[in-house]
């Protein structure tokens, strides 16, 4: 675990302590409830899935975009100090393991936190402050993204690698 936020550290550029600024003050509470998170999420979506790329278009090609913006606002709503209605509908986030089977590169992550950065600054019900908050989060948590995948892809082609064993290599499957 220490060894990934290190890792995200370094190669987010964002550190530790600014990343989880988000936990200094109740995100979800000083912008007034669940909205400006549902109309993040929706904003986000819509431009993922109208991105003109289609290599990272097609990365959400088998999830309906009404399931993966309530996903995602509800994890946000959760992380940021708001009830935890992800885990009542879904369990544990454990976001690495849940990318896993989606190939999630620094060029994917990249292309995440451009559109989220897109989708950050038109809402203006969220203030300055609190999106270069969230966007320290965010680009902190993209880099550890890819690397669920990268585990089940070697998993899958020398048939030995346990999902079990992700957790012993330094895989943390929290968040
Ligand atoms: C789900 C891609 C980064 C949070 C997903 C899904 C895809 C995806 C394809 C499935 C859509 C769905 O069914 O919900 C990516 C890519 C990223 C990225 C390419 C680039 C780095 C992040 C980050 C966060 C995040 C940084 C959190 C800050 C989530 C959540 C879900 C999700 C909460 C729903 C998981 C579930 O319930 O199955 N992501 N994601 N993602 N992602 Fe990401």
């Amino acid at each position: 675990m220490a060894c990934l936020l290190q890792k995200a550290s370094d190669w987010s550029g964002v550190a530790a302590s600014d990343a989880f600024a988000i936990d200094d003050t109740n995100l979800f509470q000083a912008l007034g409830g669940i909205q400006p998170f549902i109309d993040l999420s929706t904003n986000f979506y819509n431009r993922v899935y109208d991105d003109e790329e289609e290599w990272f278009r097609s990365i959400f090609a088998n999830s309906k975009k009404e399931d993966a913006i309530q996903n995602q606002y509800e994890f946000f709503v959760q992380r940021m100090g708001g009830p935890d209605l992800y885990s009542q509908r879904k369990g544990h986030p454990a976001l690495i393991g849940r990318h896993a089977p989606f190939p999630v590169t620094h060029q994917a992550a990249e292309r995440w936190l451009y559109h989220m950065e897109q989708a950050l600054e038109s809402i203006p019900t969220i203030d300055p402050a609190s999106k270069v908050k969230m966007m320290n989060f965010f680009r902190h948590l993209s880099i550890n993204q890819g690397q669920g995948h990268e585990l089940l892809q070697r998993q899958k082609r020398d048939h030995v690698i346990p999902w079990a064993k992700l957790e012993s290599e330094g895989v943390d499957m929290g968040q």
